[in-house]
C-alpha cells in the first residue's frame, strides 16, 4: 500500500486536513504521535477499520483499545455509570496521559472493547493527536504503533520501520515526550485501580481524589513481580533480557562479570548514568540520570529497539527505584525481560 508521510507542521494545510479526514472516514489507518508514544488510529465507530488495527499489529483480539477523544465533554456519549471521580480527574489531568476506563454505553463495537463491558477514553495533549481527532470527526481508537510484543514506538523510524507500506498515512512528529504509555486508571470500580502504571502516578491521583486507590500494575515486590503471569510478551528486543536487582555495588560486579560471555556473544547494559564509568563491557547504553527518571522513561524503548539494530544476544538493566515514574519505567522493564531477574 503507498503510504503518504506528512510533517507535523503541514497538519494546517487546508489539503492534509481533507486528506486525513478522507482516510479516517474512508477506514484506514493513521499513524501519529501522542505526548505518550506513537498510536496507530482508526475510526473507532468502524469495525472494519478497527479490525485492521488488530491484523496489521498482530494483537491478540481480546486486547481491548483505548478510545481517544478530543475533550472531557464527549465522554458521557460513550459511558454510564460515570464515576464520581471521573470528573476531578479529568480537570485535572485531561487533555494529557491518563486513560480511564469506565463502564461502557455500548456504541463501540465488541472489536474495541475486546469483548468487555468497559471502554478505555483517553484525551491526548499533543497537538497532532488532537488535530487528527477534530479533523476526522470521530472518535479515533489508537494502540501504541508498534507491531505487538516489540517496543512501544517513540520515534518517527520506528514507526516508519513497523508501518511503512501497511498504513495509508504517517505523521512525522519527532520524539514522542513521555515516552511511556499513558496511566490506565479503572473507574467502573467501587475503588480506583491502576491497570498499568505511567506518567501520572498513583499519588499524583490520591493527591488529587483524598483515597487511597488501588494499585494493580505489576511491580517488584522484594524480588519478585506481584503478578508474575503476564498473557502476553511485551516491549522485548530479540536478546534476552535480565534485571540485575542488588546494592549499586554488586551490581556493578555481576554486570562486569559478564565481560566473558563477550566472547561468544553480543551483550549490552542499559543503564542510568551514574553505572557508566563503573562499567567494563563494550556496549553501554545511558539511559539518563537515576536522578531524572523522567529522561530514562524518554529515552527507554528508543533504547530497547536499539538492542535489534545492534542484534544484541544479552542485555542486563539494573533494576531502578520505582518511586514515582520509577514505577512505570520498572513496569516495562519486567515485562520487556519476561520477569527474568537476577539477585545479585
Ligand atoms: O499512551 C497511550 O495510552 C498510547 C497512545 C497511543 O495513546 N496507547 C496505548 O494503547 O498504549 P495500547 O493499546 O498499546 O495499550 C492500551 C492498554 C492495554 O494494556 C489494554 O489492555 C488496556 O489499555 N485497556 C484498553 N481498554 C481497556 C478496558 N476496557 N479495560 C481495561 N484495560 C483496557
Ligand atoms: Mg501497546
Amino acid at each position: 500500500m503507498k503510504t503518504d508521510i506528512f510533517k507535523a507542521i503541514d497538519l494546517n494545510k487546508p489539503e492534509i486536513k481533507e486528506h486525513i479526514k478522507k482516510q479516517i472516514l474512508d477506514n484506514q489507518l493513521i499513524v501519529f504521535p501522542t505526548e505518550t508514544v506513537y498510536g496507530i488510529g482508526a475510526n473507532a465507530l468502524s469495525p472494519e477499520a478497527v479490525k485492521k488495527i488488530f491484523l496489521i499489529k498482530g494483537r491478540p483480539s481480546d486486547n481491548p483499545l483505548i478510545v481517544h477523544l478530543n475533550d472531557a465533554s464527549q465522554v458521557t456519549k460513550y459511558v454510564k455509570n460515570i464515576s464520581i471521580y471521573a470528573k476531578p480527574l479529568m480537570d485535572a489531568f485531561w487533555p494529557g496521559p491518563l486513560t480511564l476506563v469506565f463502564e461502557s454505553s455500548g456504541v463501540f463495537s465488541d472489536i474495541v472493547t475486546g469483548g468487555l463491558q468497559t471502554i478505555a477514553i483517553r484525551v491526548p495533549s499533543h497537538p497532532v493527536a488532537q488535530k487528527v481527532i477534530a479533523y476526522s470527526g470521530v472518535p479515533i481508537c489508537a494502540p501504541s504503533a508498534n507491531i505487538s510484543g516489540k517496543p512501544s514506538s517513540t520515534l518517527f523510524s520506528h514507526v516508519k520501520e513497523d508501518f511503512y507500506g501497511k498504513v495509508s498515512t504517517i505523521i512525522d512528529g519527532g520524539k514522542a515526550e513521555i515516552g511511556l504509555e499513558s496511566t490506565v486508571l479503572d473507574l467502573s470500580v467501587e475503588i480506583p485501580t491502576i491497570l498499568r502504571p505511567g506518567k501520572i502516578t498513583q499519588t499524583m491521583i490520591e493527591e488529587i481524589l483524598k483515597i487511597n486507590i488501588i494499585n494493580h500494575s505489576e511491580q517488584i515486590v522484594e524480588g519478585a513481580p506481584k503478578s508474575p503471569g503476564m498473557k502476553y510478551k511485551h516491549y522485548a528486543p530479540k536478546g534476552e533480557v535480565s534485571l540485575i536487582d542488588g546494592s549499586f555495588d554488586n551490581v556493578i560486579k555481576y554486570i562486569n562479570s559478564q565481560e566473558i560471555v563477550q566472547k561468544n556473544y553480543k551483550i549490552a547494559v542499559l543503564c542510568p548514568d551514574e553505572y557508566v564509568k563503573h562499567l567494563h563491557l563494550k556496549t553501554i547504553i545511558n539511559l539518563g540520570s537515576i536522578e531524572s527518571p523522567e529522561a530514562i522513561g524518554e529515552n527507554l524503548f528508543m533504547s530497547l529497539r536499539q538492542m535489534d539494530e545492534m542484534k544484541i544476544d544479552y542485555i542486563y538493566i539494573p533494576v531502578i527505584s520505582q518511586k514515582g515514574l520509577g514505577q512505570a519505567i520498572m513496569n516495562r522493564l519486567l515485562k520487556a525481560a519476561n520477569y527474568r531477574i537476577i539477585k545479585v
